[in-house]
């Protein structure tokens, strides 16, 4: 989604906005723009298309120590030069950057059209230029505090004004807007990684709240102008953490990195002494984890897919009722919400629309909402109750593979605590938790496969649409499977349960398309056979994912990714590997932009 950076400081501005709009590729942007600010003068450059086009187009140096940045995702008008950010006022005198939707854009433009003024763009968010100019007052503060009076929607803006040099204007309702602290300089951003190279500390501005900032520091204010503070917080990883170091792909290396990333969401929470699990940041204690009556758990995309792998987990381990459901859906359904129920909220970046306003109808309704985050103090992350912190370290690729995998480490370390306060015995618990110490090692060895998976690839690299399968907790390890393979690759995937084949999507099975069967070593196994016998008789070529040496599945399938037998706990999770291989090697073969697919945004922050 879209990207904001704003420089303010000792250096020269043009190096910083450029650096940081490379940092904010990852989230997906179909144009770009910068504003600088020298001599009581705003410069533009906007290019359509990959920042290479903008490169194109800016100058090799520029001496302003201020400025800003924008990458746009296209949602009120294409992704054109005219349609990117910054958009100007229209004596060029305001400069805006918005991340956002402005909802009544469409009357503004209406009623500033009857005054005279005309648009330059087709977008929502140069009303706010607009706006802006129009509200002369003491301070860029005061105008743009006037201007947002008039608007409804939500924004994660910057503004400039040409007649203020070094300073910088920032709000936020709905959409991130971040303030990073440097010696001398001072920044403002969506995403806390395209900072991450100059400073580490950082302050997250609330909804409702303004910040006026120069070189010197910076205050926060609310719209009713109420002066608020907030002391910075360091963040918890650094710019070495968002290399590729050495892969070709971001998308590669997190699978790759995923044992790490695994031992760290692991790290410290596994408690031997009474084999159990220790979520200190639940803020629940044993008398309230028994008090729950049950779990829902919200999402959206693979997020939601963790969340249904995740409601089997607890269901199964702790014996609590657990279902999932993908938030937005959830939200406009009026839900009934329950006083006994834990409500989970799951997202890596922790910004996800959805998940948010999920979050916050759950909580105007009284119901107590925890959550599974990735990106520390991100929104949801600020407004839940408590949490699990995910520490899988940062996710670059759009397409989520060790985020996935450790939303599943959290919900068995979640399951396990919540099992030990019911009926899981202390000799289950310390089973569980040698499992769980072995997982790192288990999805080493899954990640050994790579190479032939690789050539799994290069043989299927052909087909239009393919089937993933699973039974109970192997449905999710399709969903997410064939949810990567169409991500990256572009190929159609379905995920069914694999009961469900024969209801219908069986009429598609062709010798064109390849159906991946999902078998964990379970009770399930000879059933699971059996559709694999039907699939056959369709003349479908199967591949088989499984942790079975079942002298059938061999027999039967036409390709087998194999993956390290394991407790029933981890099977999702191992099982899951050697599909984020597939997809990877598939999209490689196929010449694909791996890691910035095409219309997807790494993180989703309008509905
Ligand atoms: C899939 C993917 C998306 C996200 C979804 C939720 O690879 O990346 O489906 O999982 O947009 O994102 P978060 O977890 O940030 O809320």
């Amino acid at each position: 989604m879209c990207g904001i950076i704003a420089y303010s400081g000792h250096q020269a501005a043009l190096p910083i906005l450029r650096a940081g709009l490379r940092r904010l590729e990852y989230r997906g942007y179909d144009s770009a723009g910068i504003t600088l600010l020298a001599r009581s003068r705003l410069q533009t450059w906007r290019a359509a298309g990959k920042l290479d086009q903008l490169e194109s187009r800016l100058p090799e140096k520029n001496a302003a120590k201020c400025g800003m940045g924008h990458t746009r995702w296209a949602t009120h008008g294409a992704a054109t030069d005219e349609n990117a950010h910054p958009h100007l006022s229209p004596d060029g005198g305001i400069a805006i950057i918005h991340n956002g939707i402005i909802e009544n854009a469409m009357s503004l433009r209406a009623a500033l059209t009857a005054e005279g003024a005309v648009f330059a763009s087709d977008t929502d968010s140069e009303v706010l230029a607009h706006l802006v100019a129009q509200c002369p007052a003491d301070s860029l503060l005061e105008s743009v505090r006037q201007a947002l009076t008039r608007v409804h929607g939500t924004f994660g803006l910057v503004v400039m004004d040409a007649a203020r040099p070094g300073e910088l204007v920032a709000a936020r309702n709905g959409s991130p807007v971040i303030i990073g602290v440097g010696e001398r300089e001072m920044f403002i951003t969506s995403d806390a990684n395209a900072v991450i190279s100059h400073t580490r500390e950082v302050v997250h501005l609330e909804d409702g709240e303004l910040a006026a900032l120069d070189a010197r520091g910076f205050t926060l204010s609310t719209m009713d102008s109420a002066v608020t503070s907030r002391a910075p917080i360091t963040l918890d990883h650094d710019a070495e953490s968002l290399s590729r170091g050495g892969y070709a792909h971001y998308m590669l290396k997190e699978i790759m990195e995923q044992p790490e990333a695994l031992a760290r969401t692991l790290g410290g929470r596994l408690d031997r002494r009474f084999n159990t699990a220790h979520l200190g940041g639940l803020n629940l204690g044993p008398r309230e984890l028994l008090d729950i009556r049950r779990i829902k758990i919200l999402g959206c995309g693979s997020a939601y897919y963790a969340g249904i792998a995740g409601a089997n987990l607890v269901e199964s381990v702790a014996r609590l009722p657990a279902t999932a459901e993908p938030a937005a859906e959830f939200r406009y359904r009026n839900p009934l919400i329950e006083a006994d129920t834990l409500y989970i909220v799951v997202s890596q970046s922790g910004e996800t629309f959805d998940t948010l306003a999920a979050l916050r109808e759950i909580r105007r309704k009284g119901g107590r909402v925890i959550g599974v985050c990735n990106v520390v103090g991100s929104s949801i992350a600020r407004e839940v109750e408590g949490g699990i912190y995910m520490h899988a370290g940062p996710e670059v690729s759009v397409a989520s593979t060790k985020a996935f995998s450790s939303m599943l480490g959290c919900f068995m370390l979640l399951a396990l605590q919540l099992g030990r306060v019911r009926d899981v015995s202390p000799q289950q618990g310390g089973e569980m938790i040698a499992a769980l110490e072995a997982l790192p090692s288990l999805v080493d060895t899954a990640l050994g496969e790579s190479d032939a998976i690789a050539v799994l690839a290069a043989k299927y690299s052909g087909i239009r649409n393919a089937f993933y399968i699973g039974r109970t907790d192997a449905f999710p390890v399709a969903l997410e499977g064939a949810q990567k393979l169409k991500e990256i690759s572009y190929i159609h995937a379905e995920a069914y349960p694999a009961s469900e084949l024969k209801h219908g999507p069986l009429a598609l099975v062709d010798p064109e398309t390849p159906t991946m069967v999902v078998l964990p070593d379970n009770n399930l196994l000879p059933k699971s056979l059996s559709s694999l016998q039907e699939i056959r008789a369709r003349k479908g070529p199967v591949i088989a994912v499984t942790n079975a040496d079942h002298p059938e599945i061999h027999a039967l399938a036409d390709d087998v990714i194999t993956s390290p037998p394991c407790h029933p706990l981890l099977h999702p999770l191992v099982m899951g590997i050697g599909l984020q291989l597939f997809a990877y090697h598939m999209a490689v073969r196929m010449g694909r932009d791996v890691d910035q697919p095409r219309n997807l945004a790494k993180s989703v922050t309008v509905e």
